[in-house]
């Protein structure tokens, strides 16, 4: 496995990179600021801070955090997975087109489809797990390559490495979702990427009771033009989110060890279940793209999709389900399960589903970090409800 940093450095990184002891108290955890602005001491005297739309501490100790540990130069937090996406396609204007993943999350898909083509960017949607297919797409208006790896839900890898050489030679910024892997088991930043974007309501929190994003850039102009958009868009996260994602990355290469540790103990069991047709999962010793795994991650994580061959069948199986709940979203401490057709997926077009892999009887296991022999006890009782 490719060992990116010491894990060391990382575990030390999430509990104190980007954190100061609160300078009026000393308290060691960064307070919420609930404020929308602040006084200033004098005309003309600025003291760095004016509105909270564009400025709040908590805020930024959680930015200066997720910089660190994804290697960028800076990183904004915003309301959402998807308001932060939202503001790295503003970097773009009408005429622009984007070579991007064709099996991205659901919503990313829905943005750039039904909103963004509506703005005049022109989009393109390959298997970048074929780099041929991305020089293929580019064009000459091309100035973003957008990437998700590995995919969701059918877990297909795009060699991010391979990805940012091509979009150096044709000047496109490269982006990454990182949100699956974290940066603990993928640093894209290393391997050449641009832009690292997460869904913080997923591992980053980790605890399924925030919603947010970020976004992290490598380079002062993208820098620069982020803070920009970022304040004139306005989708801001709040200070309440951001204590709360700080205080669950804390726990982050703790709680990855672990979905990663139970993730491949899931694996194996499906891949060895009769009822099961395919199980998709980067870890599994057939899996195509295991070489490309281990080059570019330090770990296979805790998503797991698998085909029950059929809705009723996985119907069944889900009914049967007592302790993986059945829920959109993924990255918390408890295990989610969930249907991707009728669920995540549900706004791409079903012949493109159906290409994709996300069939009637896909079904998505984020594994927690509950007891892993428990876990397995459900899933076998759902099994023989098949
Ligand atoms: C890989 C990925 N990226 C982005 C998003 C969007 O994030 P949010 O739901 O926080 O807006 C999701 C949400 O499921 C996701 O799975």
């Amino acid at each position: 496995m490719k060992k990116t940093r010491p894990r060391q450095s990382l575990a030390t990184d999430v509990i104190h990179a980007g954190q100061v002891p609160d300078p009026t108290t000393g308290a060691i955890m960064p307070p919420i600021y609930a404020t929308s602005t602040y006084v200033q001491p004098a005309l003309g005297k600025f003291t760095g801070y004016d509105y909270a739309r564009t400025i709040n501490p908590t805020r930024s100790a959680l930015e200066r955090n997720i910089a660190a540990l994804e290697g960028g130069t800076r990183a904004f937090a915003f309301a959402s997975g998807m308001a932060g996406i939202t503001t790295i396609m503003a970097l773009l204007a009408a005429g622009d087109h984007v070579v991007v993943s064709h099996n991205v999350y659901g919503g990313t898909y829905r943005l750039f489809e039904q909103v963004l083509r509506n703005l005049g960017l022109d989009f393109t949607w390959v298997d970048t797990s074929d780099l041929r297919n991305i020089r293929t797409a580019i064009r000459g208006s091309t100035r973003m390559l957008y990437i998700e790896t590995p995919t969701n839900p059918i877990l297909t890898l795009t060699d991010i490495r391979g990805a940012s050489l091509i979009a150096r030679h044709h000047r496109l910024i490269l982006v990454v979702d990182n949100t699956f892997m974290t940066p603990v088991f993928q640093r894209p930043m290393e391997l050449g990427a641009d832009i690292v974007v997460h869904s913080t309501t997923k591992y980053l929190n980790g605890h399924s009771d925030s919603l947010g994003g970020a976004v992290v850039v490598r380079g002062q102009e993208h820098a620069d033009r982020l803070a920009f958009i970022q304040n004139s868009i306005g989708a801001v996260m709040s200070p309440f989110e951001a204590w709360l994602v700080l205080r669950g990355i804390k726990t982050l290469v703790l709680r990855m060890e672990r979905h990663d540790r139970s993730g491949r103990k899931l694996a194996d069991y499906l891949a060895g279940h009769r009822k099961v047709r395919r199980v998709y999962y980067p870890g599994l010793p057939g899996n195509p793209q295991r070489a490309l795994a281990r080059r570019q991650m330090s770990g296979y994580g805790g998503m797991i999709s698998f085909d029950l061959v059929g809705y009723a069948r996985a119907k069944r199986f889900l009914d049967r389900l007592r302790l993986c709940a059945l829920a959109e979203s993924l990255g918390g401490v408890e295990t989610l399960i969930s249907h991707p057709a009728t669920m995540t997926h549900s706004s791409v077009p079903e012949p493109e589903r159906a290409r994709l892999g996300i069939t009637p009887g896909l079904v998505r296991l984020s594994v927690g970090i509950e007891n892993v022999e428990d876990l397995i006890t459900d899933l076998e009782r759902g099994l023989a409800a098949i």
